[in-house]
């Protein structure tokens, strides 16, 4: 894991192996970002100048290396462009530092130790660029050679070990807490990477139960564990149908975050397939390629959970993982099969593809239970979200309005990408079943609102609920972009936490 910390040193006579400044897009052309004063200075003021020769323009994502100036201890200097230069008076936006600082540690894999000499005006800007370089220098080779034996890089780079924020206040508590929090989030979202790119033939149901159970004895989150056993005598007729074909046999993991003071009680849900492989309703081969990512969702609630225990925010989280591999066998459920669900509801399985709804279903009935201020439930539910979204934005669902504008507004805070989608109800009917009490399909059309349509089924009455879908995010096949690696990207963790420390606020209606 990087080691990030506050330095009072100054740029000139730190020992690193870079040191990053900030060059923002201005009217004129390219001008350097505040914090990067000192290395401007050895320039005799003509940075600017230097990097518009060597081509920059400060877009977002760009990234100049270029010789430090002379009496440098760092040899080389790392401009990376933070976008459009902000309206006077008015300051850089969290987001485009922590884009900037995750591009720089991205550019810097393969080096020890740099100095960000971002602008740090407030303590709030520490954080964003703590996150942002810290998550992009991210890698995922545990099952590369260099990963393996812990040696130097041969296929791949290492990622940058160490990083000191320049220009900040070491000794402020604002800054401290903010870079403190930063680390936790951080960390834990990499984790949740880390759960989401190991290959499904090591994580299986069991496996990322066992991992949960560990990280919850380390944080003082109190756990418990349903096995098959448990869940057959408990009736979670969704869970097991959909894990009924796999020999890995399914899992419902309760992580239970109790804070200090805590007034209000959040439940996060999340959807967790070890694999998907549409079971009967086998997926046609190039859909199944990335299936690893379909307990992203699980993924995403299991570390916001750990980063609120961590921030020990005075909040009750409870965090449901519904644990299951979709796979197809003599045992798996078959399209027109009836399932009985927790909740007591038939379901008429038409397609085994449609998995997700049915592991939620059961977990959102239990964690109803409780009768939570709110439900949220994190999923990669549908392709058709993808579709309706693209692959960098999350939809967001709610039987609530003005909660679903809560989350949308959370996600928007922390510079996660999410928009409204409604639930119409006309779309319900197409889940008629001649047979049960409701199908797990309806109409193809508006196919990510129908899947909420489902879920809502299966919410406690009386129960504020969000349904967020992050198929499209959830796993970067694209290049990467920002603090956005290839692979498992962490989506929604951000917004989790976000929304627990809201609701520790009071700030959550
Ligand atoms: N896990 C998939 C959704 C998905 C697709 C996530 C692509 C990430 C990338 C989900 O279980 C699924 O298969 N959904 C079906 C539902 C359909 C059968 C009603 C879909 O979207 O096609
Ligand atoms: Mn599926
Ligand atoms: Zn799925």
């Amino acid at each position: 894991m990087t080691a990030l910390t506050l330095s009072t040193a100054a740029a000139p006579g730190l020992r690193a192996d870079a040191i990053v400044v900030g060059v923002a897009k201005g009217a004129q052309g390219p001008v350097v970002a505040p914090g990067a004063e000192a290395v401007d200075q050895a320039y005799d003021g003509k940075l600017a100048g230097v990097l518009e020769t060597l081509g920059a323009s400060g877009a977002e994502g760009e990234v100049t290396k270029l010789p430090a100036p002379a009496g440098f201890k760092a040899p080389v200097l790392v401009a990376v462009g933070l976008g459009a230069e902000p309206e006077k008076d008015s300051a850089y936006s969290a987001e485009a530092l922590r884009r900037a600082a995750g591009a720089a540690a991205r550019a810097l894999a393969g080096s020890k130790k740099a100095a960000f000499a971002l602008p740090l005006a407030e303590a709030a800007d520490a954080g964003a660029v703590a996150e942002g370089a810290l998550l992009g220098a991210y890698s995922f080779d545990a099952y590369k050679e260099n990963g393996r034996n812990g040696s130097k890089a041969k296929n791949g780079k290492a990622p940058l070990a160490e990083i000191a924020l320049l220009g900040g206040k070491p000794r402020d508590k604002a800054y401290r807490a903010a870079v403190e929090r930063a680390l936790a989030v951080s960390e834990e979202l990499n984790r949740a990477r880390d759960l989401i790119n190991t290959p499904p033939n090591d994580l299986n149901p069991e496996a990322f139960a066992a991992v949960a159970q560990a990280a919850a004895k380390e944080n003082g989150i109190k756990v418990t564990v349903l096995d098959e056993k448990a869940l057959a005598k408990g009736g979670y007729g969704g869970i097991l149908g959909v894990g009924a074909g796999s020999a890995s046999a399914p899992r419902l993991v309760q992580l239970t975050y109790s804070g200090p003071g805590a007034k209000k009680h959040l439940a996060f849900v999340g959807k967790g397939i070890t694999y998907d492989s549409g079971g009967i309703s086998l997926k046609p081969a190039g859909h199944n390629e990335t299936m690893k990512c379909d307990m992203s969702g699980a993924a995403a609630v299991f570390a916001a959970v750990v980063a609120a225990a961590r921030l020990q925010l005075p909040v009750k989280v409870t965090g449901w993982l519904a644990l299951a591999e979709n796979m197809p066998s003599g045992s798996a459920t078959r399209p027109g099969d009836v399932l009985r669900m927790y909740s007591g509801k038939t379901v008429e399985v038409l397609n085994t593809d449609a998995e997700g709804r049915l592991v939620l279903a059961d977990a959102l009935w239990k964690a109803s239970e409780d009768k939570p201020d709110a439900i949220v439930d994190v999923a990669t539910l549908t392709g058709a979200m993808m579709l309706a979204l693209g692959n960098r934005t999350f939809g967001v669902m709610a039987n609530d309005d003005a909660f679903r504008t809560a989350v949308h507004e959370t996600a928007a805070e922390v510079g996660e990408d999410a928009w409204p989608m409604p639930l119409p109800e006309h779309l319900r009917k197409g889940m008629d079943s001649p047979t049960a009490d409701i199908a797990n399909m309806g109409e193809r059309y508006g196919g990510g609102l129908v899947a909420g349509l489902f879920l809502r089924e299966f919410v406690g009455e009386g129960i504020t609920w969000a349904h967020l879908d992050i198929a499209g995010p959830a796993f970067n096949e694209a290049a990467p972009f920002g603090y956005t690696p290839k692979g498992g990207t962490g989506t929604a963790v951000r917004t989790l936490v976000r929304l627990a420390e809201r609701a520790a606020a009071g700030d959550l209606g």
